[in-house]
């Protein structure tokens, strides 16, 4: 299996120039890391001429390798690559693909450019304009609307991934004892997660949404739609990373950005505008989408994915039961 490694530029231009992913005369200057990532090995190659975004997943997670993840989701990724590049307004919001290799579990990636992702958002000094909130709903509904399909013809399950995310959505967070002290994030955070840890009514019904997450549905969706998707770059908004995408219910999309908006402190009149922007509202199962907000919200703040959130243990406590409002009826 070949590997990719920015020590060993020779062969990585060997290796793309076999596939025919750089021409004959094209060398490799200079090999750098393009952001912040970490499931996969990323690397940005710069030829002189142009750049390129390879991206490799390995059996395992790359910043913690020994934790196992599904070796084939750069796979499921470049189908997904391929899959929408056939509607143009999903595709030029997306990175081009340029080469996929089943075998090696790698593909390369049109360059977006040096963009910084929206993950500064957490640091709660800047918001999300009008025109970019309308940017990242305008690219739901592209991609919700053009990739509707009946049972059967259906191709991307990616199971194996949706089942990691099971574990860390609707499992891990709310386990008693997992090992995981809140206190090192924040102290008093243990405390406050345990009177979620133990509601019997919170987690009958993330349970059965659990089981809603894992059932298939018409949609094709992003699967990961939060600011580290979102690229800001010089051509607007561009959505990157859909590792976690597979046909499910429109709702999970949409939900992940909402609770990120919470998340991030965004007025409820910029969860407004999304949702009246969303052009398949009337299809919408409201509550279904609000407990997908809440469990979002709640995983994010108690379980292991977390986030470089600058805010106080008040505003955790508040979130944390706006998001139980939203699960527990
Ligand atoms: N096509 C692209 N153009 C420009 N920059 C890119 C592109 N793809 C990825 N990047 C940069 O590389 C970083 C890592 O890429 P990506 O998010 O796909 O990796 P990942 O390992 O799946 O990350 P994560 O662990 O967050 O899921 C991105 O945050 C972005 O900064
Ligand atoms: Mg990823």
């Amino acid at each position: 299996m070949f590997q990719l490694n920015a020590n060993e530029p020779q062969a990585l231009a060997q290796y793309l120039k076999q596939r025919k992913w750089l021409s004959t005369p094209e060398n490799i200057k200079s090999v750098s890391i393009p952001g912040e990532g970490n499931m996969n090995y990323v690397l940005r190659i710069d030829t002189g001429e142009r750049t390129l975004i390879v991206k490799q997943s390995r059996d395992y997670v790359e910043k913690y390798p020994h934790v196992a993840a599904p070796a084939n989701r750069a796979v499921i990724e470049g189908i997904f690559y391929q899959t929408i590049s056939t509607e143009i307004t999903v595709q030029k919001l997306m990175p081009a693909l340029i080469g996929l290799d089943k075998q090696n579990h790698i593909l390369v990636l049109e360059d977006l450019g040096m963009a910084s992702d929206f993950t500064f958002l957490y640091h709660l000094n800047k918001k999300l304009n009008l025109e970019e909130t309308r940017d990242l709903v305008h690219y739901l509904n592209k991609l919700h609307q053009h990739f509707q399909r009946p049972k059967g013809s259906r191709k991307i399950a990616n199971l194996k991934m949706r089942k990691l995310n099971h574990e860390h959505i609707f499992h891990y967070p709310f386990l008693g004892e997992n090992g995981f002290d809140l206190d090192t994030v924040q102290t008093g955070l243990q405390a406050v997660a345990m009177k979620y840890k133990k509601d019997a009514m919170l987690k009958k019904s993330i349970a059965a949404l659990g089981k809603v997450y894992l059932s298939s549905g018409d949609t094709l969706l992003h699967g990961d739609f939060y600011p580290g998707s979102w690229l800001k770059t010089e051509q607007g908004i561009k959505i990157i990373d859909p590792e976690f995408c597979f046909y499910g219910c429109k709702e999970f999309d949409l939900a992940v950005m909402i609770a990120h908006l919470y998340l991030t402190n965004h007025e409820e009149s910029t969860v407004e505008s999304v949702l009246n922007d969303y052009s398949l509202k009337t299809a919408l199962d409201m509550v279904l989408l609000n407990q997908f907000v809440g469990v979002e919200i709640m995983r994010r703040l108690i379980g292991l994915a977390q986030l470089p959130l600058k805010v106080d243990l008040v505003f955790r406590q508040e979130l944390l039961d706006k998001a139980y409002k939203f699960l527990v009826k």
